[in-house]
């Protein structure tokens, strides 16, 4: 009778990237193979931009066929960044000012990185990402929003601000001190109901961004499990800009339940984020669904829509990629002063179109996680 490992060897042998030909084996897409008596098997998939992002299903799928198996997790690295993630060795912040714990180390720039199994973090309830392809389409405006929204509606919700380089999660909930640490607990601060922690908080503003590349993953880390969270039913993830280090550091650090890619009506906006649906489902991540921001302003004289920056691209690329549009935010200037004064527009103007376009949004949020996470 041959092995577990054996035999997923020989399952995986079946499956054929179709891009090269060769199947997923012999093309040495896998690595780290690693399996529990119990059956549990976790391996690593190097899956690079042009490999088909179906590859990961198929492999999933040809190792739980497999008898004895209970439970697969599929790790997805590219094979560029996996063979460059070395990185250089960071200036240590010279200031002595705001430092925490999670500045405190500089990560070892010798040895390979490992990739470190994704750790769970049950009191954190469903962890979502909000992430798009580029900046200042919204994403912190929808995340500050729909974490508001979920704590009015009674659940208890937290937000991380995993913007390394433009951390505007203080600003725009109207927090900035600097937590206590009790027992080397990070204590979150807390606004409007919800607890929040942000890079902003630990950080002199003056700090140069290059360093804090490097060390992101620790960050990210630090954020999901040396914070003082408490039990929640949310967690909201707010993201940098783009498929960088944060997006691949958060999916390695932890299972994330969903993500919600924000864009803007206009073309250009709208292929950036296709690249961020892209990311996630490379690494099984669900994407919950599209906002389209910025959508309309309505002509305060005539109280008619106005397309600033064009329209139908939420909508295109909800449909491209076979996703719910969850929802569409008119213009509101409102929405940027309340962003400016720690009063997210949900609080500051509930009655507004914009805030009700945001609460829908959650409640919707609301529904496809409970369809894909029945309680
Ligand atoms: N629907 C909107 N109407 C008016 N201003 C908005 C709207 N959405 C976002 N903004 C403003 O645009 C700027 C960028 O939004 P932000 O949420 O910070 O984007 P991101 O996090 O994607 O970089 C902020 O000043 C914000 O207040
Ligand atoms: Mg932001």
């Amino acid at each position: 009778m041959s092995t577990l490992q054996e035999r997923i060897a020989g399952a995986l042998a079946t499956v054929r990237n179709p891009r090269t030909g060769t199947d997923v084996m012999a093309a040495e897409m896998v690595r780290d193979i690693g399996t529990t008596p119990a059956g549990r098997v976790r391996l690593t998939l190097l899956l690079g931009a042009s490999d088909d992002a179906t590859l990961v299903r198929d492999v999933r799928q040809a190792i739980e066929a497999l008898d004895g198996v209970v439970d697969v997790r599929v790790d997805v690295r590219d094979p560029a960044q996996a063979a460059a993630m070395q990185p250089p060795t960071p200036a240590r912040a010279a200031s002595g000012g705001r430092t925490l714990p999670v500045m405190d180390s500089a990560p070892a720039a010798k040895a390979p990185p490992q990739v470190p199994a994704p750790v769970l973090y049950p009191n954190l309830g469903r962890i979502i990402a909000i992430s798009s392809g580029k900046g200042g389409v919204g994403k912190s405006t929808v995340a500050v929003n729909l974490a508001l929204t979920l704590a009015r509606r009674g659940k208890r919700v937290g937000i991380m601000d995993a913007d390394i380089y433009g951390p505007n999660l203080p600003l725009m909930l109207g927090v900035d001190a600097a937590p206590k640490v009790i027992d080397e607990k990070i204590i979150p601060l807390e606004a409007h109901g919800v607890k929040v922690i942000s890079l902003g908080f630990l950080i002199e503003r003056e700090q140069p961004a290059i360093w804090r590349g490097p060390i992101v993953m620790k960050i990210i880390t630090q954020f999901l499990r040396d914070v003082a969270w408490g039990e929640l039913d949310f967690f909201f993830v707010d993201m940098p800009p783009g498929t960088g280090d944060a997006q691949l550091s958060l999916v390695q650090a932890t299972s994330v339940h969903g993500a919600v890619i924000v864009t803007t009506p206009q073309q250009v906006s709208v292929g950036d984020a296709l690249r961020g649906v892209k990311m996630f489902e490379r690494t099984s991540v669900p994407v919950l669904g599209i906002v389209e921001n910025m959508s309309w302003f309505e002509n305060p004289e005539t109280g008619k829509p106005i397309a600033v920056f064009g329209s139908g691209g939420g909508a295109r690329l909800a449909a491209e990629c076979n996703l719910p549009l969850l929802g569409q935010v008119p213009l509101d200037p409102r929405i940027q002063e309340g962003g400016d004064t720690g009063r997210p527009i949900v609080v500051a103007e509930p009655t507004s179109k914009a805030a009700r376009a945001l609460e829908s949004i959650a409640d919707r949020v609301l529904e496809r996680i409970a369809e894909r996470y029945p309680a």
